[in-house]
Protein backbone atom coordinates (compact mmCIF):
# COMPACT_ATOMS: atom_id res chain seq x y z
CA UNK A 1 0.00 0.00 0.00
CA UNK A 2 2.46 2.21 0.79
CA UNK A 3 4.33 2.19 -2.86
CA UNK A 4 2.02 3.88 -4.58
CA UNK A 5 2.00 6.91 -2.24
CA UNK A 6 6.12 7.28 -2.24
CA UNK A 7 5.75 6.88 -5.72
CA UNK A 8 3.26 9.95 -5.91
CA UNK A 9 5.85 11.62 -3.91
CA UNK A 10 8.53 10.76 -5.88
CA UNK A 11 7.11 13.78 -8.19
CA UNK A 12 6.18 15.91 -5.41
CA UNK A 13 8.65 19.72 -5.36
CA UNK A 14 7.66 19.79 -2.50
CA UNK A 15 8.67 16.36 -0.85
CA UNK A 16 11.61 16.56 -2.89
CA UNK A 17 13.01 20.00 -1.40
CA UNK A 18 11.56 18.26 1.98
CA UNK A 19 13.99 15.11 1.65
CA UNK A 20 16.66 16.03 -0.25
CA UNK A 21 17.70 19.01 2.82
CA UNK A 22 17.03 16.13 5.75
CA UNK A 23 20.43 15.77 7.16
CA UNK A 24 20.25 12.24 7.85
CA UNK A 25 19.39 11.13 4.35
CA UNK A 26 22.90 10.97 2.60
CA UNK A 27 23.59 8.05 4.82
CA UNK A 28 20.61 6.02 3.17
CA UNK A 29 20.92 7.30 -0.37
CA UNK A 30 24.63 6.69 -0.38
CA UNK A 31 23.82 2.75 -0.02
CA UNK A 32 21.74 3.23 -3.73
CA UNK A 33 24.00 5.94 -5.03
CA UNK A 34 27.65 5.92 -3.81
CA UNK A 35 28.81 8.89 -5.57
CA UNK A 36 27.75 12.36 -6.32
CA UNK A 37 30.97 13.90 -8.85
CA UNK A 38 33.37 11.14 -11.46
CA UNK A 39 36.36 11.72 -8.98
CA UNK A 40 34.00 8.97 -6.29
CA UNK A 41 32.66 6.68 -8.51
CA UNK A 42 35.99 6.24 -10.43
CA UNK A 43 36.88 3.98 -7.28
CA UNK A 44 33.68 2.08 -7.70
CA UNK A 45 33.97 1.32 -10.88
CA UNK A 46 37.48 -0.47 -10.54
CA UNK A 47 36.28 -1.78 -7.57
CA UNK A 48 33.34 -3.41 -9.05
CA UNK A 49 35.01 -4.73 -12.32
CA UNK A 50 38.40 -6.41 -10.14
CA UNK A 51 35.36 -8.65 -8.33
CA UNK A 52 34.31 -10.01 -12.03
CA UNK A 53 31.10 -7.49 -12.10
CA UNK A 54 30.31 -5.03 -15.36
CA UNK A 55 28.64 -2.24 -15.04
CA UNK A 56 25.84 0.38 -15.92
CA UNK A 57 26.45 3.92 -15.01
CA UNK A 58 23.62 6.37 -14.63
CA UNK A 59 24.30 10.31 -13.81
CA UNK A 60 21.17 10.41 -12.02
CA UNK A 61 18.76 13.03 -12.65
CA UNK A 62 15.29 13.06 -14.79
CA UNK A 63 12.46 15.25 -15.45
CA UNK A 64 14.64 18.37 -16.35
CA UNK A 65 12.47 21.77 -16.85
CA UNK A 66 15.14 24.14 -19.32
CA UNK A 67 17.22 22.79 -22.18
CA UNK A 68 20.19 24.28 -20.69
CA UNK A 69 19.62 21.32 -18.29
CA UNK A 70 19.89 18.88 -21.27
CA UNK A 71 22.84 20.00 -22.14
CA UNK A 72 24.55 19.88 -18.93
CA UNK A 73 23.06 16.30 -18.65
CA UNK A 74 25.13 15.65 -22.15
CA UNK A 75 28.08 16.97 -21.08
CA UNK A 76 28.33 14.77 -17.51
CA UNK A 77 28.11 12.06 -19.07
CA UNK A 78 30.53 12.75 -21.60
CA UNK A 79 32.75 13.67 -18.94
CA UNK A 80 32.13 10.29 -17.74
CA UNK A 81 32.83 8.56 -20.89
CA UNK A 82 36.41 10.62 -21.24
CA UNK A 83 37.24 9.19 -17.32
CA UNK A 84 36.10 5.29 -18.48
CA UNK A 85 38.47 6.12 -21.75
CA UNK A 86 41.39 5.72 -19.23
CA UNK A 87 39.79 2.88 -17.48
CA UNK A 88 39.65 0.66 -20.83
CA UNK A 89 37.03 -1.40 -19.59
CA UNK A 90 35.15 -1.46 -22.97
CA UNK A 91 31.65 -3.03 -22.74
CA UNK A 92 32.11 -3.98 -19.54
CA UNK A 93 31.20 -0.50 -17.82
CA UNK A 94 28.19 0.81 -20.58
CA UNK A 95 25.57 3.82 -19.88
CA UNK A 96 21.97 3.85 -18.56
CA UNK A 97 20.25 7.55 -19.84
CA UNK A 98 16.65 8.78 -18.85
CA UNK A 99 15.68 10.99 -21.78
CA UNK A 100 13.54 12.79 -19.79
CA UNK A 101 17.02 14.21 -18.56
CA UNK A 102 17.67 15.24 -21.94
CA UNK A 103 14.73 17.06 -22.64
CA UNK A 104 12.62 14.79 -23.85
CA UNK A 105 9.27 16.42 -22.09
CA UNK A 106 10.12 19.95 -23.04
CA UNK A 107 8.23 21.89 -26.08
CA UNK A 108 10.44 19.99 -29.08
CA UNK A 109 11.77 17.15 -26.61
CA UNK A 110 11.42 14.20 -29.13
CA UNK A 111 13.90 15.99 -31.24
CA UNK A 112 15.77 17.97 -28.42
CA UNK A 113 16.50 14.61 -26.67
CA UNK A 114 17.10 12.79 -29.77
CA UNK A 115 20.29 15.32 -30.47
CA UNK A 116 21.66 15.90 -26.84
CA UNK A 117 21.88 11.50 -26.51
CA UNK A 118 23.25 11.14 -29.74
CA UNK A 119 26.70 12.62 -28.90
CA UNK A 120 26.93 10.52 -25.89
CA UNK A 121 26.17 7.07 -27.95
CA UNK A 122 28.87 8.04 -30.92
CA UNK A 123 31.15 9.05 -27.68
CA UNK A 124 30.24 5.74 -25.94
CA UNK A 125 31.21 4.28 -29.27
CA UNK A 126 34.71 5.57 -29.74
CA UNK A 127 35.50 3.92 -26.82
CA UNK A 128 34.33 0.19 -28.16
CA UNK A 129 30.95 0.27 -25.09
CA UNK A 130 27.26 1.14 -25.67
CA UNK A 131 24.54 3.04 -24.33
CA UNK A 132 21.35 1.61 -22.94
CA UNK A 133 17.97 3.86 -22.97
CA UNK A 134 15.77 3.92 -19.77
CA UNK A 135 12.22 3.16 -19.20
CA UNK A 136 10.42 5.92 -17.94
CA UNK A 137 6.31 6.43 -17.29
CA UNK A 138 4.48 4.89 -20.07
CA UNK A 139 4.20 8.15 -21.47
CA UNK A 140 7.26 8.11 -22.54
CA UNK A 141 7.68 5.21 -24.14
CA UNK A 142 6.36 5.59 -27.92
CA UNK A 143 9.33 8.97 -28.15
CA UNK A 144 11.93 6.43 -26.15
CA UNK A 145 11.41 3.30 -28.62
CA UNK A 146 11.37 5.82 -31.51
CA UNK A 147 15.02 7.24 -30.66
CA UNK A 148 16.48 3.84 -29.94
CA UNK A 149 15.28 2.48 -33.60
CA UNK A 150 16.85 5.94 -34.96
CA UNK A 151 20.23 5.34 -32.72
CA UNK A 152 20.14 1.95 -34.13
CA UNK A 153 20.81 2.81 -37.06
CA UNK A 154 24.09 3.62 -36.59
CA UNK A 155 24.34 1.79 -33.59
CA UNK A 156 22.84 -1.30 -33.77
CA UNK A 157 24.22 -2.11 -29.78
CA UNK A 158 22.62 0.86 -28.53
CA UNK A 159 19.88 -1.00 -26.04
CA UNK A 160 16.25 -0.20 -24.29
CA UNK A 161 14.42 -1.28 -21.77
CA UNK A 162 10.93 -2.55 -21.43
CA UNK A 163 8.55 -3.17 -18.38
CA UNK A 164 6.66 -6.07 -17.74
CA UNK A 165 3.80 -4.61 -15.67
CA UNK A 166 2.66 -2.32 -18.88
CA UNK A 167 0.59 -4.55 -21.11
CA UNK A 168 1.64 -2.75 -24.38
CA UNK A 169 5.55 -4.80 -23.83
CA UNK A 170 4.59 -7.82 -24.89
CA UNK A 171 4.37 -6.91 -28.91
CA UNK A 172 7.46 -4.51 -28.36
CA UNK A 173 9.44 -7.47 -27.15
CA UNK A 174 8.21 -9.12 -30.01
CA UNK A 175 9.25 -6.91 -32.19
CA UNK A 176 12.61 -6.02 -30.72
CA UNK A 177 13.77 -9.64 -30.66
CA UNK A 178 13.23 -9.72 -34.19
CA UNK A 179 15.33 -6.84 -34.85
CA UNK A 180 18.26 -8.27 -32.81
CA UNK A 181 18.69 -5.48 -30.08
CA UNK A 182 19.64 -5.69 -26.75
CA UNK A 183 16.90 -5.54 -24.57
CA UNK A 184 16.70 -5.17 -20.58
CA UNK A 185 13.26 -6.73 -19.56
CA UNK A 186 11.91 -5.17 -15.52
CA UNK A 187 9.16 -5.17 -13.37
CA UNK A 188 8.59 -1.55 -13.59
CA UNK A 189 8.78 1.19 -11.34
CA UNK A 190 6.32 4.00 -12.10
CA UNK A 191 2.81 4.36 -11.02
CA UNK A 192 1.20 3.56 -13.71
CA UNK A 193 -3.08 3.27 -14.06
CA UNK A 194 -5.10 0.14 -14.18
CA UNK A 195 -5.89 0.82 -18.16
CA UNK A 196 -2.16 0.64 -19.40
CA UNK A 197 -0.74 -1.72 -16.45
CA UNK A 198 -0.95 -4.83 -14.14
CA UNK A 199 -1.30 -3.66 -10.88
CA UNK A 200 -0.99 -7.01 -8.84
CA UNK A 201 2.70 -8.76 -8.39
CA UNK A 202 1.39 -11.79 -9.52
CA UNK A 203 0.25 -10.86 -12.57
CA UNK A 204 3.24 -8.49 -13.26
CA UNK A 205 5.65 -11.60 -12.74
CA UNK A 206 3.82 -13.87 -14.84
CA UNK A 207 3.46 -11.38 -17.91
CA UNK A 208 7.42 -10.97 -16.51
CA UNK A 209 8.17 -14.67 -17.57
CA UNK A 210 6.10 -14.61 -20.44
CA UNK A 211 7.86 -11.49 -22.10
CA UNK A 212 11.78 -12.65 -21.31
CA UNK A 213 10.44 -16.04 -23.18
CA UNK A 214 9.88 -13.75 -26.27
CA UNK A 215 13.33 -12.18 -25.64
CA UNK A 216 15.29 -15.40 -25.24
CA UNK A 217 13.91 -17.43 -27.99
CA UNK A 218 14.00 -14.11 -30.36
CA UNK A 219 17.24 -12.88 -32.11
CA UNK A 220 18.43 -9.96 -29.82
CA UNK A 221 20.35 -10.29 -26.33
CA UNK A 222 18.24 -10.39 -23.35
CA UNK A 223 19.35 -8.37 -19.87
CA UNK A 224 17.55 -9.64 -17.02
CA UNK A 225 17.09 -6.57 -14.41
CA UNK A 226 15.37 -7.90 -11.83
CA UNK A 227 16.57 -9.39 -7.72
CA UNK A 228 13.50 -11.86 -7.82
CA UNK A 229 15.53 -14.91 -7.05
CA UNK A 230 12.36 -16.85 -8.41
CA UNK A 231 13.04 -15.15 -11.78
CA UNK A 232 16.59 -15.32 -11.84
CA UNK A 233 15.92 -19.17 -11.64
CA UNK A 234 13.25 -19.33 -14.72
CA UNK A 235 15.62 -17.04 -16.36
CA UNK A 236 18.39 -19.28 -16.43
CA UNK A 237 16.28 -22.27 -17.00
CA UNK A 238 14.18 -20.30 -19.90
CA UNK A 239 18.41 -19.48 -21.33
CA UNK A 240 18.74 -23.20 -21.55
CA UNK A 241 15.93 -24.53 -23.49
CA UNK A 242 16.76 -21.40 -25.62
CA UNK A 243 20.29 -23.14 -26.10
CA UNK A 244 21.67 -19.83 -25.17
CA UNK A 245 25.62 -19.74 -24.11
CA UNK A 246 26.21 -17.95 -21.01
CA UNK A 247 27.38 -15.40 -22.71
CA UNK A 248 24.35 -14.63 -25.28
CA UNK A 249 22.39 -13.02 -22.55
CA UNK A 250 23.01 -11.19 -18.89
CA UNK A 251 22.06 -10.67 -15.70
CA UNK A 252 21.91 -7.01 -14.05
CA UNK A 253 20.98 -5.45 -10.74
CA UNK A 254 20.96 -2.30 -8.90
CA UNK A 255 24.13 -1.07 -6.90
CA UNK A 256 23.23 -1.81 -3.52
CA UNK A 257 20.70 -4.57 -3.80
CA UNK A 258 21.50 -7.87 -2.85
CA UNK A 259 25.04 -7.07 -3.62
CA UNK A 260 26.22 -11.21 -2.62
CA UNK A 261 23.81 -12.29 -5.47
CA UNK A 262 25.83 -10.66 -7.98
CA UNK A 263 28.88 -12.34 -6.58
CA UNK A 264 27.40 -15.47 -6.73
CA UNK A 265 25.93 -15.11 -10.47
CA UNK A 266 29.36 -13.83 -11.78
CA UNK A 267 31.03 -16.63 -9.53
CA UNK A 268 28.86 -19.14 -11.67
CA UNK A 269 30.50 -17.52 -14.89
CA UNK A 270 27.27 -15.58 -15.81
CA UNK A 271 27.57 -11.57 -17.10
CA UNK A 272 26.38 -9.40 -14.01
CA UNK A 273 26.11 -6.13 -14.60
CA UNK A 274 25.37 -3.58 -11.52
CA UNK A 275 23.66 -0.56 -12.63
CA UNK A 276 25.68 2.00 -11.00
CA UNK A 277 23.62 5.62 -10.18
CA UNK A 278 25.63 8.56 -9.02
CA UNK A 279 25.19 12.41 -8.87
CA UNK A 280 23.48 15.19 -6.91
CA UNK A 281 19.80 14.84 -8.75
CA UNK A 282 19.04 11.57 -6.51
CA UNK A 283 15.70 12.21 -5.43
CA UNK A 284 13.92 10.60 -7.78
CA UNK A 285 15.91 7.22 -8.29
CA UNK A 286 16.28 7.11 -4.44
CA UNK A 287 12.20 7.59 -4.15
CA UNK A 288 11.39 4.38 -6.36
CA UNK A 289 14.04 2.09 -4.15
CA UNK A 290 12.14 3.12 -1.10
CA UNK A 291 8.80 2.33 -2.88
CA UNK A 292 9.96 -1.06 -4.10
CA UNK A 293 10.70 -2.04 -0.35
CA UNK A 294 8.72 -0.68 2.43
CA UNK A 295 11.37 -1.95 4.73
CA UNK A 296 13.46 0.91 3.20
CA UNK A 297 11.78 3.37 4.10
CA UNK A 298 11.14 1.66 7.64
CA UNK A 299 14.78 2.26 7.64
CA UNK A 300 14.96 5.29 6.72
CA UNK A 301 11.76 6.68 8.67
CA UNK A 302 14.05 5.37 11.71
CA UNK A 303 17.01 7.32 10.92
CA UNK A 304 15.27 10.45 11.03
CA UNK A 305 14.01 10.08 14.21
CA UNK A 306 17.13 8.35 16.31
CA UNK A 307 19.21 11.72 15.27
P1 LIG B 1 10.91 -7.39 -6.57
O1 LIG B 1 10.50 -5.97 -6.38
O2 LIG B 1 9.88 -8.45 -6.44
O3 LIG B 1 12.13 -7.67 -5.61
C1 LIG B 1 12.69 -8.95 -5.42
C2 LIG B 1 13.58 -8.88 -4.20
O4 LIG B 1 14.68 -8.00 -4.47
C3 LIG B 1 12.91 -8.27 -2.98
O5 LIG B 1 12.23 -9.24 -2.24
C4 LIG B 1 14.09 -7.68 -2.24
O6 LIG B 1 14.79 -8.67 -1.54
C5 LIG B 1 14.97 -7.19 -3.35
N1 LIG B 1 14.68 -5.78 -3.68
C6 LIG B 1 14.03 -5.31 -4.78
N2 LIG B 1 14.01 -3.96 -4.77
C7 LIG B 1 14.63 -3.57 -3.62
C8 LIG B 1 14.94 -2.32 -3.05
N3 LIG B 1 14.59 -1.16 -3.63
N4 LIG B 1 15.59 -2.28 -1.87
C9 LIG B 1 15.98 -3.43 -1.26
N5 LIG B 1 15.73 -4.66 -1.76
C10 LIG B 1 15.06 -4.74 -2.93
N6 LIG B 1 12.44 0.26 -13.83
C11 LIG B 1 11.91 1.06 -14.79
O7 LIG B 1 10.70 1.35 -14.75
N7 LIG B 1 12.68 1.53 -15.82
C12 LIG B 1 14.00 1.21 -15.94
O8 LIG B 1 14.67 1.65 -16.87
C13 LIG B 1 14.58 0.36 -14.93
N8 LIG B 1 15.89 0.01 -14.98
C14 LIG B 1 16.36 -0.96 -14.11
C15 LIG B 1 17.65 -1.48 -14.27
C16 LIG B 1 18.05 -2.55 -13.49
C17 LIG B 1 19.43 -3.13 -13.71
C18 LIG B 1 17.19 -3.09 -12.49
C19 LIG B 1 17.61 -4.26 -11.65
C20 LIG B 1 15.97 -2.55 -12.30
C21 LIG B 1 15.53 -1.46 -13.08
N9 LIG B 1 14.27 -0.91 -12.91
C22 LIG B 1 13.76 -0.09 -13.89
C23 LIG B 1 13.51 -1.18 -11.65
C24 LIG B 1 12.52 -2.33 -11.82
O9 LIG B 1 11.46 -1.95 -12.62
C25 LIG B 1 11.97 -2.78 -10.44
O10 LIG B 1 11.27 -1.71 -9.85
C26 LIG B 1 13.03 -3.24 -9.46
O11 LIG B 1 14.02 -3.99 -10.09
C27 LIG B 1 12.39 -4.14 -8.38
O12 LIG B 1 11.85 -5.29 -8.95
P2 LIG B 1 12.52 -6.77 -8.88
O13 LIG B 1 12.45 -7.34 -10.23
O14 LIG B 1 13.86 -6.66 -8.31
O15 LIG B 1 11.53 -7.61 -8.01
Amino acid sequence: MLGPVILAASRSDRMRRLISAAPVTKQVVDRFIPGETVDEIVPIIRDLSDRGLELTMDVVGEDITRPEQAAAARDAYLALIDRLKELELGTRAEMSVKLSMFGQALEGGHELALANVRPVVEAAAAIGTTVTLDAEDHTTLDSMLAIHEELRKDFPQTGCVIQAYLFRTEADARRLAESGSRVRLVKGAYKEPAEVAYQQKHEIDKAYVRILKILMEGAGYPMIGSHDPRLISIAQELARTAGRKLDEYEFQMLYGIRSDEHLRLAAEGHRMRVYTAYGTDWYGYFMRRLAEKPANLRFFARSMLTR
